[in-house]
């Protein structure tokens, strides 16, 4: 009896923990992700501002290069959005949906579902509209355990879906590929783990304030191949980290990436120069000088 007693209570602990660590579904302010933009286009889709001229959204919402108009700020659904605001507004002066955004001939699978939208005007940066920072080549593939939040809109407040956002963990790639099969493209997709209720319809995966991911929602529905609860067809992103260059030579995004790697050589050299210093300033010990004088006078006494 006593041992289920503290059997059970371990396990309140351990889901305690993972209720600290995965957060489900928590309402939040456009303040906290305001690189989140609501895209109508051929689709509604969600993307992610990454400079005041450019928004990163799945190709598939843009392929026809038809129009599109972007909402930034808004804290819901704009097309359900009855008594709020629609947040700024900016329509699209160019589509760029990858060159090689394309079905996959086996099963259909949509590829390289990746695309850029040129803004008509500069986006104006305020606490609710600021732009996403690229992360680096070498962060991917990401690490299984990776913390990650996924932002995108649901459950209805007067006929408005609203910004929600959840954190969750990277799998390990081989689970993700045991969890959908072949329908998983390892190459360019990864998998997260999350807790309870998911966003029915998740936008952007973002880590530490870098944009890492679109939801793969608009690919196709991606379904679990094994009976595992904790298997969601929303747990799937398209990785960003393959398409970099192209975002890069696309879009005005600058490339930072060797930036840092000069910083790290010049960390070493400015060691030994505090020690240098702390040699200089040092003075010649003065306490030997009152000690000559007392033996001078000392002596002096000694003799008369
Ligand atoms: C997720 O968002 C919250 C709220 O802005 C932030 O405090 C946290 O650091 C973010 N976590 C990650 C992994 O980006």
């Amino acid at each position: 009896m006593s041992i289920w007693l503290i059997f059970g209570s371990l396990l309140g602990v351990i889901e305690f923990s993972q209720q600290q660590l995965l957060t489900p579904l928590t309402k939040t302010s456009p303040e906290l992700f305001p690189y989140q933009v609501y895209v109508e286009a051929d689709l509604y889709c969600l993307g992610a501002l990454i400079s005041t001229r450019f928004v990163v959204v799945n190709a598939i919402c843009i392929e026809s290069r038809n129009h599109a108009e972007v909402h930034l700020g808004t804290e819901s659904d704009p097309f359900y959005n009855i008594f709020g605001t629609k947040g700024q507004v900016i329509k699209a002066s160019e589509l760029l949906p990858h060159p090689e955004f394309g079905k996959r001939y086996t099963d259909h699978v949509l590829v390289n579902n990746i695309g850029l939208i040129k803004l008509r005007d500069p986006a104006i940066l305020t606490s609710k509209v600021q732009p996403i920072k690229l992360p680096s080549k070498y962060d991917f593939p990401l690490l299984p355990g990776t913390l990650l939040n996924v932002t995108g809109y649901m459950d209805s407040i007067f006929m408005s879906d609203i910004l929600r956002f959840m954190t969750v963990k990277v799998r390990p790639q081989e689970q993700c590929q045991e969890f959908y099969g072949k329908d998983f493209m390892t190459d360019v997709e990864q998998c997260v783990e999350a807790t309870g209720r998911r966003i029915d319809w998740p936008g952007v995966f973002a880590m530490d304030g870098k944009l890492v991911g679109l939801a793969r929602e608009l690919s196709r529905s991606i379904d679990c191949v094994v009976s595992d609860s904790s298997c969601s067809k929303h747990d799937v992103f398209l990785s960003i980290g393959p398409y970099l260059d192209w975002i890069y030579e696309n879009s005005d995004v600058p490339r930072t990436a060797p930036l840092v790697r000069i910083i790290r050589i010049q960390q070493p050299q400015f060691v030994p120069k505090p020690l240098n210093r702390l040699q200089i300033v040092l003075p010649p010990s003065p306490i030997i000088v009152p000690e000559l004088v007392n033996i001078h006078d000392r002596e002096g006494f000694d003799y008369i």
